[in-house]
């Protein structure tokens, strides 16, 4: 019904591969508000700016009948004349800003069903923030009614929303129940009015407690959620999808949307943008137009403004610089540094779903970014370290570390004020940047498997390069990051040396051939894995006998391993032949 698998990540956020239909969307995506009465920008001219997805209400459309009977007739596609994905609300948002509404749940379904929409949505009932307690409660216990209710009716994919109010342990109770049920997307709910308020440190009290309950292999939108300036945070939580009818309602009222917060067309005197709009007009230009054709042209301004935002955000998770630009965007307004220092606080949920590794260097632009899974991590992993290898080095940013790990990912591959000399191996001490290494990526006792290893070191740069014993091949040393890539004989002896269920992914019978072969394996193969993988850790493939069937790379951690059911998994590097 739908797909998603993930593709890239950093931070808690991901770049996906969403599927429906038989079209296809790439994640983070932002689905522009349609109002089927009032089109301020064509839904075709969306498409070929970019939007492969747009979000209508299918209620809007329900209670007039001249709309509903021409949706009906021609379909919602015809309709709106749109070939993308579809996704439409349910009146849930109307019921929260005006009382009620005069649609039930079910009927609300079975329109969306007949007007043939991608994406549908049931009447969750949102709660706002700091209701009172049973107020929550209740209006969560007939959304999960009427979650039971679409559940057993739907015909197509279908938003799940996660409310509860301000309560995180609703959040998180609502996002479980939720998760149990056979739904495709989750929604983050009644947040609007967090965000109306700049209140972006509940914000994300809100989203971390929902995004903890929920399973990692559905999308999540931030139901509401359309200003660039949250983007970066947002994404960097574990947020996939967004929606903004900003764009057209700032746009009518003359704001004027940037990635650090909205202006007033009456006080620009330089527009900030080269968009296509912001190029051609001065803001001057702008002013003295006629209202309509102003808010047009304004509305195109905030549309590629959100694409661009969105846009420099995926490079930022390919490049592994997300924590970086967070970071900048915090400092757009005291409301969102708050957010940005409380989601720093989430130090487990943060730690859980950070890569071990980057395509690029750390830079030390604030005292906070020092708060970041990045630096926790690899401190704590330089103590364990040090008690073996108890030779230092001091680093300008991580201290007193372990003087063998200076080549390794993120010291080495760092940036501060000051300058890091890296203390070069030589001939006589290059075996023990591996075991420190080895120690640093797999774990407690994994030097052992570097006893008697003989470590070549590139004649051009000095770095350690392939890593053998008795001929055979143990390991890569990667000049990116300073990490081991593991071979058969390296991945035969950390299978020995390391109990189970250490570094493994099982894997069942259906897959172990294809992994002997050194074929990918799929995450629907998965049996279980070590909840102590993450993200891009080289691990070991083993059947349900524990016997090593290959060594390769993991794009997930490990509880998503156990849970994922699309896309691959690991990417084997090399199979063990039975
Ligand atoms: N739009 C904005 N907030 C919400 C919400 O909580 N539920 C639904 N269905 N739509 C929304
Ligand atoms: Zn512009």
């Amino acid at each position: 019904m739908l797909r998603f698998e993930i593709k890239a990540r950093d931070a808690a956020g991901r770049i996906g591969k969403l599927e429906v239909n038989g079209k296809k969307l790439e994640t983070p995506a932002i689905m522009p508000v349609v109002n089927p009465k009032q089109l301020i920008v064509e839904p075709k001219d969306l498409k070929k700016m970019g939007f492969d997805i747009i979000i209508t209400n299918s209620y809007i459309i329900y209670k007039d009948e001249e709309l509903r009977d021409r949706a009906l007739e021609v379909g919602i596609h015809k309709f709106l004349d749109y070939d993308g994905i579809i996704e439409v609300d349910s009146g849930s948002f109307q019921l929260m800003r005006y009382g009620g509404i005069e649609v039930t749940n079910r009927e609300i379904i079975e329109f969306q069903h007949k007007i043939g929409v991608d994406i549908g949505t049931f009447l969750d009932i949102p709660t706002i923030p700091d209701a009172p307690r049973e107020k929550a409660e209740e209006d969560l216990r007939i959304t999960l009614e009427r979650a039971k209710e679409a559940e057993e009716i739907k015909q197509i994919a279908m938003n799940a929303t996660v409310q509860g109010s301000t309560f995180l342990d609703l959040r998180t109770y609502a996002a479980e129940k939720l998760s149990e049920m056979n739904f495709e997307i989750h929604p983050i709910g009644a947040v609007v009015p967090l965000m109306e308020s700049y209140r972006y440190k509940d914000l994300v009290d809100v989203v971390v407690a929902s995004k903890i309950g929920l399973r990692p292999d559905r999308p999540v939108h931030l139901f509401g959620a359309g200003h660039p300036m949250i983007f970066a945070l947002a994404v960097a939580m574990g947020i996939d999808l967004f929606d903004s009818a900003s764009y057209a309602l700032y746009a009518k009222d003359g704001r004027y949307l940037t990635p650090e917060g909205t202006k007033h067309l009456d006080d620009i005197e330089y527009f900030p943008c080269s968009c296509p709009v912001c190029s051609k007009y001065t803001p001057q230009e702008l002013r003295e137009m006629e209202k309509e054709e102003r808010a047009k042209l304004l509305a195109l301004h905030n549309l590629w403004v959100i694409r661009e935002e969105l846009n420099r955000v995926k490079q930022a998770i390919k490049e592994g610089t997300l924590w970086e630009l967070v970071d900048e965007r915090s400092r757009s307004h005291p409301k969102l540094f708050a957010a940005y220092k409380r989601l720093l606080e989430y130090k487990d949920y943060l730690e859980e779903n950070e890569p071990i590794s980057k395509s690029s260097a750390f830079f030390k632009v604030s005292e906070e970014i020092l708060r970041t899974p990045v630096v926790l991590r690899a401190k704590e992993r330089a103590e364990r370290v040090k008690q073996k290898f108890s030779q230092t080095v001091e680093h300008p940013i991580f201290g007193e570390i372990p003087k063998y790990l200076a080549l390794t990912f993120p010291f080495a591959q760092s940036e501060a004020e000051e300058d890091f000399t890296i203390p070069k191996p030589s001939k006589k001490d290059a075996k023990l940047y591996i075991k420190a290494v080895a120690e640093y990526q797999f774990g407690e006792n994994a030097s052992k498997a570097f006893e008697d290893a003989f470590v070549e070191l590139s004649r051009k740069t000095g770095m350690p390069r392939q890593i053998k014993a008795k001929g055979k091949h143990l390991a890569t040393f990667r000049a990116e990051d300073g990490l081991l890539t593991l071979g058969i004989e390296g991945a035969k002896r950390l299978h020995q040396i390391l109990p189970y269920p250490k570094m493994r992914v099982v894997v069942n019978a259906d897959a172990e051939p294809f992994a002997r072969k050194g074929k990918s394996v799929f995450a629907k193969f998965v049996i279980d894995a070590d909840e102590n993988i993450r993200p891009y850790d080289e691990v070991l493939i083993v059947n349900e006998k524990d016997e090593l069937l290959a060594t390769g790379q993991t794009i997930l951690n490990g509880k998503e391993l156990r849970i994922f059911k699309q896309g691959v998994a690991v990417k084997v590097r090399r199979g063990v032949e039975s």
